[in-house]
């Protein structure tokens, strides 16, 4: 007997100032696991680093929703012409669900058509489920020490079968 994996389909959307407090609540209604996964540490505030990242609207926020409620954030932070910075969070109990990997297939989607080139990932060489979704989108994964650093290059990634 097969076992399925229950998988939900999220709306997406591109997120604004003015869904600030959503993005908080997400972030604060993280584990400490999650928490140091995200930001390779113990952070916390996280209300002065959503504006921040608000604050410039070079920066791109994505979000997934399920039933109304905000459950997955990708931040691509800007970094140079073409070139974006990637960070990712889904909350907790909706982990191992495949969200954070169309979340990802819908960002890639939106970067390429904006005509960005790069986006990069950091992270650390135990965090399996984001390994795991840079290598579907056949991210080039660089680990030395206790960082990974993964480069997509957008223009020669297909993300069709992820958005479906
Ligand atoms: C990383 C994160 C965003 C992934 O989102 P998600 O919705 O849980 O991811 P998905 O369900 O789409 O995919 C997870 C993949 O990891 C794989 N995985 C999970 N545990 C694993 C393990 N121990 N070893 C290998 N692969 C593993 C899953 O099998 C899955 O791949 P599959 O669909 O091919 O089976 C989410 O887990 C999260 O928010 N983690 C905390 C924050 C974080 O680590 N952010 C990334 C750094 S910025």
């Amino acid at each position: 007997m097969s076992i399925a994996k229950p998988l939900i389909k999220p709306e997406f959307k591109i997120l604004r100032p003015n869904n600030e407090k959503e993005v908080i609540d997400l972030y604060n209604s993280l584990s400490s696991e999650s928490i140091y996964y995200r930001f390779r540490g113990f952070f916390k505030d996280f209300e002065k680093y959503v504006r921040s990242v608000f604050s410039d609207s070079r920066n791109i926020v994505y979000g997934a929703y399920v039933d109304g409620k905000l459950v997955g954030v990708l931040e691509a932070v800007y970094l140079s012409d073409g070139c974006y910075e990637m960070a990712i969070a889904v909350r907790d109990n909706y982990q191992g669900k495949g969200i954070g990997t169309r979340l990802v297939a819908y960002a890639i989607n939106d970067l390429r058509r904006r005509g960005a080139k790069t986006l990069i990932a950091y992270t650390t060489p135990d965090n399996y489920r984001i390994l795991a979704i840079s290598r579907k989108f056949h991210g080039v994964i660089k680990c030395m020490y206790d960082e990974c650093t993964t480069i997509f290059n957008l223009q020669a990634i297909n993300v069709d079968q992820f958005l479906n």
